[in-house]
């Protein structure tokens, strides 16, 4: 029996395992996917219970996601790009770490018929997920990507990594065709992002990364303005898809 892990700090809220035993029954797999909490110093020997083939696979969640790189191997170009790892496996006798995050943000602009081409994103946060949704974009031709988040030097830092991004400041606005919650904001239902809602105007896509809530404040709002609303379910089940398909094939 193969076991597979999603490892994070706090992890309760994960449905990953729900996902993938769920596909791992309908497609005959003699395998378990289960969650675990861990502490940084537990990532050392999880890495080596993967080396000896004790553990097959894991997706990694907040917060490890960038910590976790000097522990593998390799890094696919996803990984290497966004500095950030979301699924690992042993090939070749080596430990690679890679990000089906990008692919999973991507796939969930398609299922909906939405093109980024040519549009002007803006990006609230620049936490773990960030790097993903900002390839994602590029990948797919947003002409101009803002970014505004509160801690100012974490903004810049992504400017590092993506030189063509443009910065302001927490509490700003500029113009944008989408808007994306990047921050951990909605996942309590008393958050709210303050946004003078009546200047933006409607018709506009204002996506969250956030699935759980299925609706925060900022799609409700930015809903009862007169604009195209988006949880991040389907990128979360796309970006487990991808990785049941590195794992399982
Ligand atoms: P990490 O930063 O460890 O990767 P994350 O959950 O991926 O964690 O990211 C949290 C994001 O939500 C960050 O952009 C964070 O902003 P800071 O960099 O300023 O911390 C943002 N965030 C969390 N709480 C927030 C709040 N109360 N107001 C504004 N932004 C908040």
């Amino acid at each position: 029996m193969k076991k597979y892990l999603v490892i994070g700090n706090p992890i309760e809220h994960s449905l990953s395992p729900k996902l993938h035993n769920y596909w791992i029954k309908e497609n005959n797999i003699k395998a378990i996917y289960e969650k675990k909490k861990i502490s940084e110093n537990d990532i050392e020997g999880i890495i080596n219970e993967i080396k000896k083939e004790k553990i097959s696979g894991i997706n990694v969640t907040v917060p490890f996601k960038r910590s976790i790189i000097p522990f593998v191997d390799e890094l696919t170009l996803a990984a290497s790009s966004t500095r950030s790892i979301n699924t690992i496996f042993k090939k070749n006798n080596k430990i690679i770490g890679d990000n089906t995050d990008i692919g999973g943000f991507e796939q969930s602009l398609k299922y909906i018929n939405y093109s980024v081409k040519n549009k002007k994103i803006f990006i609230l946060g620049a936490g773990g997920v960030t790097p993903s949704v900002i390839i994602g974009l590029k990948n797919l031709g947003a002409s101009k990507i803002t970014l505004s988040n509160r801690t100012k030097k974490k903004a810049e830092d992504l400017k590092k990594l993506f030189k063509d991004l443009n910065i302001i400041n927490w509490g700003q606005i500029i113009d944008f065709d989408m808007i994306i919650n990047t921050t951990s904001l909605g996942l309590k239902n008393t958050d709210e992002i303050k946004l003078n809602y009546s200047d933006i105007g409607s018709n506009k896509l204002f996506y969250d990364v956030i699935y759980n809530p299925k609706e925060t404040n900022f799609l409700k709002k930015a809903k009862l303005s007169g604009n195209k609303v988006k949880n991040g379910e389907m990128m979360f089940i796309f970006q487990a898809q991808l990785s049941f398909k590195i794992w399982h094939n």
